[in-house]
């Protein structure tokens, strides 16, 4: 949530800043705003709405100067207005910060600051960090020392960045807990900091990422870092790898049909030097994991959010019938909040495709703390969630632009599945017949999501047919039911129509009260050892009257005799059929939204990357 740029240098910061606040959208797009510090005072212009609408709005006057920092929004406290959007500058105007995160204790420090006689010029939390620091540095503080003393005082994870005009050419920023970290860009005459590794790589891409309680200071000269007392924190500059991709819809409409195109490459990417065909074997040298280890592990178990989850889920329910590991899928915030039982013999593995997701890096703490091993599976190498975890598994699907995440999820479930079948042969659980089995379907993959992704008329029509309704009930059984929820979720986030996902078995425990014929259900029934369990619940919903869309294996002849409309999915073992049923939930959701004229790529109230709680 939220992005976060800030910029010291030579050149122009205006610019700079709109540009890196242009990659840093996906974070949050209720607001855009930047402050640059000039001699006359501080420069600042902020609009509620896209960054396109702070572009214009900046062409418009003359925001002159070389050190800025700017921000995009993700509403938490206070609504979507310009006076809420950041940079919040202090009352004279000589002073300007942004922030990320929720300051917890915001009603007492205000309280505290009204008395005292400061004037609050918006509804957020995040106005007491400037005024709180103007009143340091109005007794003579600079610019870190003031950071630093109001870091002391606030409560929750946060992200922050600051410039004054008392301190000039110099930007500094802080991390609290996890709020989604701050990157530090070291450059030649300038430095960056941003909240994105992304929004550097057109500057630079030698980084260093900020610790909690760590500020880092920067001037046009260098960059240096001092912890919450004030003492030098050495730190070590990253070459990273990682060159920014264009981030072009090229003759896509959105992003998201892009992504879900791109899922094809983007499972070969994630199988490739991962799959030794000569030996039929799987290969994870990155978690430097013995067989030994394997076999005293007890238990598994995933951690995500949201799309993430539900590939945790998938995930699960492959590690246990492959790998004979008790095996479950837990919700990040909720995990973090209980007494989890676990301990060094549970290997935790935490799913999240930006790897700064605020719940699943505080619940990734919690395994920590109880020593419990850990794996990430994330696409963004670097993030958080990679440097908590012992060893990271990288999705390689590329940079997800789209809100809703698509083709991550299809290599979270490839990930788990190569995870899942490398325990085993380590456990001693997977016969090396089987496992050459699961090595060729798995690299039959790509090729059956190329057939899926190109078949899209019927999805339009079919679209054209729900996108009136009100209410939808996805059924899943087994593998398949964490695509019912998938589906479901697409279909809420995208085209804001209420959806849910059962098991389907669960269905006639409650939800078949509703079934009717203005509620259309999507029943995911290809072939595989659940089928009839699946024919019967269609049955069972076509008694009732209602309308039965049906995800089914190409040439079926018995569900697709009884439903009202068919989708198909290729004939595949049941190892890959969670990916392959994922393409419909994607499309059907996106043809729908399409349909609604929402817009799939940035859906309303929603972020990309989710860092707070
Ligand atoms: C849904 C979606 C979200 C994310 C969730 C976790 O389309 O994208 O539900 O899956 O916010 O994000 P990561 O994977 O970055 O931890």
């Amino acid at each position: 949530m939220c992005g976060i740029i800030a910029y010291t240098g030579r050149q122009q910061a205006a610019p700079i800043l709109i540009e890196a606040l242009k990659t840093l959208e996906y974070r949050g797009y209720d607001s855009a705003g930047i402050a640059v510090a000039a001699e006359k005072g501080m420069n600042t212009a902020k609009v509620a709405g896209r960054v396109e609408a702070l572009a214009s709005s900046v062409k418009k006057r003359d925001v002159r100067g070389t050190t800025g920092i700017g921000h995009t929004r993700w509403a938490t406290h206070g609504g979507v207005t310009d006076r809420n959007a950041h940079p919040h500058v202090s009352t004279d105007g000589s002073m300007a910060i942004v922030h990320n995160g929720i300051v917890e204790n915001y009603l007492e420090l205000k309280a505290g600051l009204v008395a005292r006689g400061y004037r609050f010029a918006s509804d957020t939390d995040s106005e007491v960090i400037v005024h709180m620091m103007d009143g340091f540095m109005k007794d003579g503080d600079n610019l870190e020392t003031a950071l630093r003393k109001t870091a002391r005082m606030i409560r929750g994870a946060a992200a922050i960045v600051a410039l004054a005009t008392d301190d000039p050419g110099k930007v500094v920023g802080l991390r609290l807990g996890n709020a989604g970290g701050l990157v530090c860009g070291f450059g030649d005459g300038q430095n960056l900091l941003a909240s994105d590794l992304l929004a550097l790589l057109p500057h630079t891409n030698r980084v260093a990422y900020l610790e909690s309680g760590e500020v880092a200071i920067a001037t046009r000269t260098g960059l240096s870092f001092i912890d919450l007392e004030g003492r030098a924190v050495n730190k070590q500059e990253i070459v990273v790898e990682r060159t920014r991709e264009a981030a072009a819809r090229g003759k896509f409409p959105h992003f998201m049909a892009k992504e879900i195109a791109e899922q094809p490459q983007a499972a070969t990417a994630c199988l490739r030097q991962r799959i030794d065909f000569e030996r039929g074997r799987i290969e994870l040298p990155e978690l430097k994991l013995t067989a030994g280890e394997v076999r005293k592990l007890r238990q598994v178990v995933l951690i995500g959010m949201g799309t993430s989850l539900h590939a945790a889920m998938a995930g699960a329910h492959a590690i246990e019938a492959i790998a004979r590991i008790p095996a479950r899928a837990e919700n990040a915030s909720e995990f973090r909040y209980r007494e989890p039982v676990i301990g060094p013999e549970t290997l935790v593995v935490a799913v999240t495709q930006s790897g700064e997701t605020a719940d699943t890096l505080a619940a990734m703490d919690e395994a920590r703390r109880r020593s419990a091993r850990q794996f990430a599976v994330t696409e963004v190498d670097g993030s958080q969630a990679t440097r908590i975890a012992d060893a990271t598994l990288l999705l390689r699907a590329g940079q997800e632009i789209g809100v809703a995440s698509t083709k991550t999820m299809t290599c979270s479930m490839v990930v788990l599945t190569l995870l899942a079948l490398y325990l085993g042969r380590l456990r001693g659980e997977l016969a090396p017949d089987r496992e050459r089995a699961a090595v060729e379907q798995l690299a039959a993959l790509p090729r059956l999501l190329s057939a899926m992704t190109e078949l899209e008329d019927g999805y339009r029509t079919l679209a054209e047919r729900i996108k009136s309704t009100d209410h939808l009930l996805y059924l899943g059984r087994g593998p398949l039911f964490p695509l019912a929820l998938e589906g479901a979720l697409k279909m809420k986030e995208i085209a804001y129509i209420h959806a849910e996902g059962y098991p389907a078995g669960e269905m006639k425990h409650g939800f078949i009260a509703l079934i009717s014929d203005r509620v259309p259900t999507i029943v995911l029934a290809p072939r595989n050892g659940l089928y009839e369990k699946m024919l019967s619940n269609v049955n069972e919903v076509k008694a009732r009257g209602g309308e039965v869309i049906a995800i089914l294996t190409e040439g079926d002849e018995g569900i697709a005799k009884i439903v009202d409309h068919a989708l198909y999915v290729p004939d595949a073992p049941e190892l890959i059929q969670p990916m392959l049923s994922l393409v419909p939930m994607q499309l059907l959701a996106y043809h729908v939204a399409v349909g609604l004229n929402r817009d799939p790529d940035k859906p309303r109230n929603l972020a990309k990357t989710v860092t707070v709680e």
